[in-house]
């Protein structure tokens, strides 16, 4: 009988220790991690430099209360916004505070132009979190299957009914934002076409909405820019960033626009949030980042992890796509595909399956070519066994 709560279906496997993409267990089996933590282990495990600033910044300083300067809090910002030619960041300890940040932004910046009951338009398949507010955001039904009421404030639109959202625009003057995933990670690594993204935009500006975009799993280098919407040369007002920032090490980030820059003192805040620790390991992960050219990495690698993949599956009539940029790809079957986690262990590999039939690839952006290789020789007749197996 467990002592923790029931809220995971967890796989019957422990890891011990990682390096680089590699992960051993408990008995000492060894693993190729397609995972990475869910695209947290951005620089891989036990990345020698990520270790070291950790550990030299444990020793100096681990938490500093938010009432005094933190001058890591503005290297780290320094180059967020130097990437993403923005204009300002608060920093939190997670994706959905910094979505729950972002949708009080949003709700500040309606209620100082007179609206008094903001609504953000989120889009159908969108994961923003778990919290209340990100659940009353997110559109999966399973997810939010048992906890309701959710709150008011979300207008939930499919994502390529353009129409609607123009509609939208005409007939309800409370809305203020428009949120969205640049490639919607829990929806299934689903891609929002470049088009779309630059629709997004033009709505935003005509109505004077906020553009708010949700990188926390597809930014930070994962598709082969910086940030994901960048593929669409667009900017947003808000970005909100956790996963891969740090590392490993929990950390969120909510990024400005001169126009969403908006927050006066005591509007938001977090006791642990931007604390030394958790900036140092940021800073480390971005400088690794730069210094080893792992944007340029995960587009070279991921584009030809995403090719050697189409070419083994192919002829594989259960394989219905291959999508995904840089190293972000989704497998999609035509069936539910969570009994293919226990074999894919069993021949070293870890992945996540996401929305029931996709596999989700999502390794650290230090993978390489030979790396990469190996994934595919590795999933291939895990795939093809799967397959075999009666449709249930
Ligand atoms: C796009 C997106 N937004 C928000 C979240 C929530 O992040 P967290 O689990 O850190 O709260 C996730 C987590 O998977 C995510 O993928």
């Amino acid at each position: 009988m467990s002592n923790l709560m029931n809220n995971y279906g967890r796989l019957p496997v422990e890891f011990d220790h990682g390096q680089g993409v590699w992960l051993w267990d408990k008995e000492g089996n060894k693993y190729l991690d397609a995972l990475a933590g869910i695209a947290v282990n951005s620089v891989g495990h036990a990345h020698p430099r990520l270790v070291k600033a950790i550990s030299d910044q444990a020793a100096k300083l681990i938490h500093c209360s938010n009432y005094f300067q933190i001058g890591l809090q503005e290297q780290v910002a320094e180059k967020l916004l130097q990437h993403s030619g923005m204009k300002a960041v608060f920093f939190c300890n997670s994706g959905l505070e910094a979505n729950e940040c972002a949708f009080k932004i949003a709700r500040k910046y309606g209620h100082d132009k007179g609206i008094e009951v903001p609504n953000i338009i989120v889009l159908s398949r969108a994961f923003h979190g778990r919290s209340i507010a990100t659940l009353s955001a997110t559109g999966n039904p399973s997810v939010r299957e048992g906890f309701a009421p959710y709150t008011r404030g979300f207008i939930h639109v499919d994502a390529n009914d353009i129409d609607a959202i123009r509609e939208l625009a005409k007939t309800n003057k409370d809305i203020v934002a428009l949120m969205f995933e640049p490639i919607q990670g829990e929806g299934g690594v689903l891609p929002i076409d470049l088009h779309t993204m630059k629709e997004f935009r033009q709505i935003c500006d005509e109505n004077d909405w906020l553009l708010m975009v949700d990188e926390i799993q597809c930014g930070l280098g994962r598709t082969g820019k910086w940030f994901a919407h960048q593929w669409a040369e667009i900017k947003p007002d808000v970005m909100t960033l956790a996963k891969g920032l740090a590392g490993g090490v929990p950390v969120g980030a909510v990024v400005v626009d001169e126009k969403a820059n908006i927050f006066k003192p005591g509007n938001h805040g977090s006791t642990f949030g931007g604390n030394p620790l958790a900036m140092r390991a940021a800073l480390e992960t971005l400088n690794i980042i730069e210094d080893e050219n792992l944007v340029e990495n995960a587009f070279n690698v991921g584009k030809k992890l995403k090719k050697d993949l189409s070419k083994s599956l192919n002829g594989f009539s259960g394989v219905l796509e291959i999508r995904g940029k840089g190293l972000m790809l989704g497998i999609v079957l035509d069936r539910d595909a969570h009994d293919i986690l226990e074999p894919a262990l069993k021949a070293g590999l870890t992945f996540s399956v996401t929305a029931g039939n996709v596999i989700r690839l999502v390794p650290s952006l230090i993978l390489t070519e030979a790396e990469a290789e190996e994934i595919v020789k590795r999933i291939t007749p895990v795939i093809r066994a799967f397959l075999a197996q009666p449709k249930i």
